[in-house]
């Protein structure tokens, strides 16, 4: 089957950038408090539901995989760019990290304590969101937690350049909280907690905490 078009853009588009990309991304998420404190409590909840595997889907260069293993969590990284996955590899060489899309995870039914999505649905099709809620519902275990980071708004963006420069050619996707939350519940996920978050440089952020019922 061939590939949808967005897969294909989103992998060359951060294949190219994946160096300069972890460069100025880690500095700003040693800076990333709250964002560091949802993360904090994901993980603490995923290790009071049993401590299951976490897949950190578009993990990137893998800096909150690492967080989350250092919290504890048994996590591993699930990438679409296999430029990135270098990156990762090479900075965080006992962690796993797969390349892979969250559209067709290769974990088994119920086999993960959670699923953090952090700014990596982004660049996902309006349409495809339901789908990829479904899948994250599938494979999370009873009583496993996601974790969300987005931009929030309700428009479609495209980057041309990025993170120094380099050409990228990709969609950006801000994304409406509670639509993401209405999401969630059609896959029969329940929602635990929202954060809305000021702009920093350009637009909001938000975080969705969401679990599926034990
Ligand atoms: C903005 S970056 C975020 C990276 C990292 N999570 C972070 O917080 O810095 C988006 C990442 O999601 C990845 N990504 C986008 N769509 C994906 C998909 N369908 N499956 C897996 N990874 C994907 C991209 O390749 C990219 O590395």
């Amino acid at each position: 089957m061939t590939e949808p078009i967005y897969l294909s853009e989103t992998r060359a588009s951060y294949d190219t950038v994946a160096v300069d990309y972890a460069a100025l991304v880690r500095p700003a998420f040693e800076r990333d408090v709250l964002g560091r404190a949802m993360l904090g409590a994901f993980a603490a909840l995923v290790r009071a539901a049993g401590g299951r595997p976490v897949a950190d889907v578009g993990c990137g260069p893998g800096h909150v995989t690492a967080y989350l293993h250092s919290l504890g969590a048994n996590a591993f990284g699930v990438e679409l760019s296999p430029g990135m996955v270098g990156v990762a590899r090479r900075a965080h060489p006992e962690l796993r990290f797969d390349i892979g899309t969250m559209t067709a995870l290769e974990s088994a039914d119920g086999a993960l304590g959670g699923v953090v999505a952090w700014y990596s649905v982004i660049h996902l099709p309006r349409d495809v969101l339901p789908a990829v809620f479904d899948e994250f519902h599938r494979v999370l275990a009873p009583g496993g937690h996601l974790l969300l980071g987005f931009h929030v708004g309700d428009e479609r963006r495209r980057k041309e350049e990025g993170y120094g420069g380099h050409p990228m050619s990709l969609d950006v996707h801000l994304l409406p909280p509670g639509h993401l939350a209405e999401l969630a519940t059609g896959a029969g996920l329940v929602v635990d907690a929202t954060l809305m978050r000021e702009p920093d440089a350009r637009v909001p952020q938000g975080c969705l905490l969401i679990r599926k019922p034990a």
